[in-house]
Order: structure tokens, then sequence, then C-alpha cells
């Protein structure tokens, strides 16, 4: 049931503010982290693997900057289709956490079964509850996110983020590098963050008139740094999904290593960069592609849009949030972003070509 909407994608991406507030009181006792089911107790955990594919993955690769920069944790990152046929060496005091909204993946789930006898737990952050990647994972994780129906992965992405940002604050935490008041200013800027979302869904029609633009390109880079990095290769995931536009993402600071080269006046380059620490660095990576001629979509903040300059050439503006929340608010513009250059397109948003919402063979 699309409850009145034209794709189940859409749907799903309205929804986000909703199952996002429910999913949060699923894992709160007032003030404090409480995961369901055993306890996972940060202090004994070495390092965290992270296993996962498409939009899982880039979840993961998010999450591996909040482990780090709150919790100071080595964690490692890989796409389940690497890492089951390279067989790393998985040492003692090692979890092992794989993400998946199906839970059915075949490469997910065979990386966690090469991780069964190896690692000292198996943690899963999964959607749906009965699927094997749940049921043969010691801690299976909830996302809340409800039935996910359009191929190309929304409100699932959101979730998952939702309980990685609150496992790393829970090792943050349990590491003792975060105080129960850091914690407590976090948890409820992100109670506060449903409303945020919305206001960011506000922002629909002018990503749809900017999205008329971007349909007619061949092909789009999409830069970020630091937390938008990982954003940055969700928000190309997402348009060549299901816009069947050719779009690539890198780390703002690898431009200059190759793909500047391929900037010219029909290459839209989308800049996710809010206001934060690493925003003049992004400036200047936006200025080395307005200076070659390239069309820069700037996703910001009303600060981070006062100090861009003029030569942008749209600018999409969004809430301003503590740093750390940003993966979760930014993820809405990229969605709508490729939403609406689908539809501009008129390609099949819900399903689109040669792809299935589950991967279960390899
Ligand atoms: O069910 P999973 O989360 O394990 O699926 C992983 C990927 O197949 C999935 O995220 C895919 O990349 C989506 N279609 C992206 O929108």
């Amino acid at each position: 049931d699309k409850a009145g909407y034209k794709h189940f994608m859409a749907k799903e991406i309205a929804e986000q503010p909703t199952v996002l507030a429910d999913a949060l009181r699923g894992y709160l006792e007032d003030d404090r982290i409480s995961l369901p089911g055993e306890e996972l107790d940060f202090t004994k955990v070495e390092r965290l693997t992270l296993v996962a594919c498409g939009t899982a993955f880039y979840a993961c690769l998010t999450a591996k900057y909040w482990f780090e920069q709150l919790a100071r944790m080595p964690v490692e990152v890989d796409v389940a289709s690497e890492f089951r046929y390279r067989e790393p060496p998985i040492t003692p005091g090692t979890v092992a956490l794989f993400v998946s909204q199906s839970g059915e993946t075949a490469d997910t789930l065979a990386a966690l079964r090469y991780c069964r006898d190896k690692a000292d737990k198996i943690v899963s952050v999964v959607n749906v509850a009965e699927s094997s990647i749940a049921r043969e994972s010691d801690l299976a994780l909830p996302i809340h996110a409800g039935v996910e129906v359009g191929v190309a992965s929304t409100k699932a992405f959101t979730c998952q983020l939702n309980v990685l940002l609150l496992l790393a604050l829970k090792a943050a935490v349990d590491r003792g590098h975060m105080t129960q008041e850091a914690l407590s200013e976090t948890l409820s800027a992100l109670r506060a963050l449903p409303g945020i979302l919305n206001a960011a869904m506000a922002r629909s029609d002018d990503i749809e008139r900017v999205a008329r633009q971007i349909a007619e390109a061949r092909d789009v880079l999409f830069l970020g740094r630091g937390l938008m990095y990982p954003l940055a290769l969700e928000g190309a995931l997402k348009l060549k999904e299901i816009s069947y536009i050719h779009a690539e993402a890198y780390a703002s600071g690898e431009l200059k290593h190759g793909p500047i080269a391929l900037i010219d006046k029909t290459v839209p380059v989308v800049v996710l960069a809010p206001r934060d620490a690493l925003f003049d660095k992004s400036v200047s990576n936006m200025q080395e592609v307005m200076a070659r001629g390239g069309k820069v979509l700037l996703i910001t903040d009303a600060a981070g849009a006062a100090e861009a300059g003029q030569d942008v050439w749209q600018t999409i503006v969004l809430p301003a949030v503590p740093s750390v929340l940003s993966p979760l608010l930014y993820a809405i513009p990229a969605q709508l972003l490729a939403y609406h250059t689908a539809i501009a397109k008129g390609t099949d948003v819900d399903q689109p070509r040669n792809l299935a919402k589950s991967v279960t063979v390899e």
C-alpha cells in the first residue's frame, strides 16, 4: 500500500522521521542506551569488523568514522564479497558486525559464517528480524524501519545509521571517552532529529527543480569529506541505481588525484558540506571545480551557504545539526535528488532495471 504516494520510494523517504523516532525509543531507557537482548560490553572489545553490501556497506563506512572518533576504537570495514574470499585473519577481541536490510544477502551471510568460530561475537543490524543473518548472530539488533518495498534502500539506511550511531555512543561511554552529560546532550539532539528531517523534506520542491537539470547530465560527481564521504558514495549509488545516470563519489581530497580531469560544464558536482570543521577544505575543493567550469550543487546549512561564495550553481540549505548527526540529515536530500531525477527521466523508481530487492545469490 503506497498510502497515497506515487511510489513506495517516496512513501519510504517520507516515513523516515516517524520510523526513526520509533526506532530510537526501542534503544533508550531514559538517557541510557540499552540494547535489546544480550548486553554488549565494549570495554572487552578490541576491534570491530564491519561487513555489508551496497547501501548497508555505506552505513558501515559511516559507522567507522563514528566508532573511531567517539569511542577511539579500531574499525575495519569491507564489502562482503571481498571479505569472504580474502579470508582475513580475525584476531581475539574482535566483534564482527554485519549490516543487512533483508538479512538474506548471500555474500553477507557467507561472511558471517566465515567469522563464526573466529570472532568473539557475531552481531547483526537487520531490518527483517526473522532472517538468516539475524538467526545466525549471537546478537541481532533490529533497525525497526518497517517493511521496505522500494529496491532503492532509503529508510533502512537511516535506521541502520541510527542503530550504528547508538552503538558507537554506547562504546564511547563504556570506554570512558564520553561523559553521561555529553551522551545526554547527543541523545536529546537525536530525539529532536525527526522534526529536523521534516524540515529537510520541505526542501523537496527545490530539489525537484535542480533534479530536472541533473536529469540532462550524463555524468554526475559527488564529493564529501569526513562523515560526508560515505554519504557521497550513497548519494551516487542512489542516483545511478534509479536514474541510470553515471554517478561517482570521491573523498573531496582525492579530486586532484585524478577525477578533476572529468570536470567541465556538462558535469554537475554535488558537494555535501555542512559548516563543520572540514568546511573550509570543502570550499577550496569546490573552487577547484568551479574554476574548471564545473557546476556545483552545494548541500549545506545556512552558515555554509553564506560562506560558499557567489559562483555556486545551486544551493540546497538544510537546518544546522551537531556534526555527528549530519549523515542522518544529509541522507534526505541525497535520496530526494535521486528520486526526482529518476522521475524527470521517467524510469521505474521502485523496480529499477536489472536489480532485485534482495540479492540472495552471489
Ligand atoms: O538487504 P541488504 O541490506 O543486505 O542489501 C544490500 C544491498 O543489496 C542493498 O543495500 C542495495 O545496494 C540497495 N539496492 C541500495 O539502494
